[in-house]
């Protein structure tokens, strides 16, 4: 590190590490404010609770990149972009990995984003969901997938609401249905991922018991 910065340089300087060089913030400060746009939409079926879902997967997809060593920029961009055909338009949702996968092509190129960065982020989009098992062929989909599993450990409170508000369930029948849920979406996980986050699945796991 340079010497003589003053500790507001280093600040930011450490903060610029942390981020990762070159990040495209104009990408993603566009991207966040598309989703947010797009999910308070009357057309987006799947209501707020869905932006909040996708911010978590970009944050739990960044600490993932971190850990990883994977890149950054792609795991985030692909992050935000992964649910985006089933906020846009609720018949795309059995397919969406592909077709979100196409819709980030126009939207990224309108940035001038390079190429082979557009694939990696497609790749990214098309192999996140553990549902339908696809095999992950790089860090970065690793990322975006468990990321994705995870998620659901930041929104207990939107399972709640889902379980006993909006499927009318009963105490112990939400309950399970909640913890099920998270079971299955734990089962998801990479093997690394599993063990990273087995304090976290088991500590919300011990408040539902
Ligand atoms: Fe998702």
């Amino acid at each position: 590190m340079a010497q003589g910065m003053s500790s507001k340089e280093r600040l930011i300087h450490r903060n610029e590490n942390y981020r990762g060089k070159n990040m495209r913030e104009d990408i993603l400060e566009y991207l966040q404010n598309e989703i947010y746009n797009r999910c308070q939409k009357e057309t987006n079926k799947f209501g707020m609770g869905c932006y909040y879902h996708i911010a978590a997967v970009v944050k739990n997809a960044e600490i993932l990149a971190e850990k990883y060593g994977a890149d950054k920029e792609i795991v985030m961009i692909a992050a935000w972009l992964h649910d985006i055909a089933s906020i846009t338009d609720y018949s795309l949702y059995e397919l969406h990995h592909i077709h979100g996968a196409e819709m980030a092509y126009p939207i990224l190129k309108e940035f001038d984003y390079d190429d082979n960065k557009i694939s990696l982020v497609q790749e990214c989009i098309k192999n996140h969901r553990g549902s339908v098992n696809l095999e992950k062929n790089s860090l970065e989909e690793l990322c975006v997938a468990d990321a994705d599993a995870i998620s659901h450990f930041d929104s207990v409170p939107s399972l709640l609401y889902l379980a006993y508000v909006q499927r009318g369930m009963g105490i112990e029948e939400g309950k399970e249905f909640v913890k099920d849920k998270l079971t299955r979406s734990f089962q998801k996980l990479s093997a690394e991922s599993k063990k990273y986050y087995q304090n976290k699945f088991e500590k919300v796991m011990e408040v539902l018991n």
